[in-house]
């Protein structure tokens, strides 16, 4: 019997684990089952955690921060047909599948790094993540996601770090451009 799961419950949790290791395997290791776990309980998981902004093709929705921004936990609603152009987190990430199936495409960097403005990606990976599913990016990690699917997805984003607060990149795979990486939060 697994007993009923809460933000306020997995937050307690991700402070312990935060303390307790700074290593990302470790962080990883205990936290995507217990996102998993979150994610799976869905009592949370309320009507306005499934819009998104039309422009922007996705809707975050923050459950959590620390004052420092870190140990945030957001609900993405994502419109279906659209996604994120490939980008990084600048801090570790563990995505857990809520609703509807989401395209995850991950990249490896190939140029040497010497640009500041310039990236050149090379698919690495690519896979379909489903409800219950769970994804780690270490921090430095690129990837898309995109929701291929006729309906609004939701998936369980749980950082180190408020993801507008890392300085992360976007990269543009036509002109080879990384740029910021600024979301909306709804
Ligand atoms: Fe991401």
């Amino acid at each position: 019997m697994t007993a009923a799961y809460s933000i306020d419950r997995y937050i307690e949790d991700l402070r312990e684990i935060s303390r307790g290791s700074s290593d990302e395997d470790e962080i990883f290791r205990r936290v995507a089952p217990l996102a998993t776990r979150l994610a799976e309980d869905r009592t949370w998981l309320v009507e306005k955690y499934y819009t998104a902004d039309p422009v922007q093709g996705f809707g975050v929705h923050v459950l959590h921060e620390e004052p420092d921004h870190t140990l945030a936990v957001m609900a993405v609603a994502w419109l279906p047909g659209r996604g994120t152009p490939p980008h990084d987190h600048g801090t570790w990430a563990v995505v857990a599948g809520v609703e509807g199936n989401e395209r995850n495409i991950r990249y490896k960097r190939v140029d040497d790094g010497s640009r500041p403005d310039f990236a050149e990606l090379q698919v690495k990976h690519e896979f379909v993540a489903r409800p219950g599913d769970v994804v780690c990016i270490k921090n430095g990690g690129i990837h898309l996601v995109r929701n291929e699917t006729d309906s609004v997805t939701v998936s369980l984003h749980t950082y180190g770090k408020h993801v507008n607060h890392t300085n992360r990149s976007q990269y543009d795979l036509e002109s080879n451009r990384k740029q910021d990486f600024i979301v909306k939060i709804e």
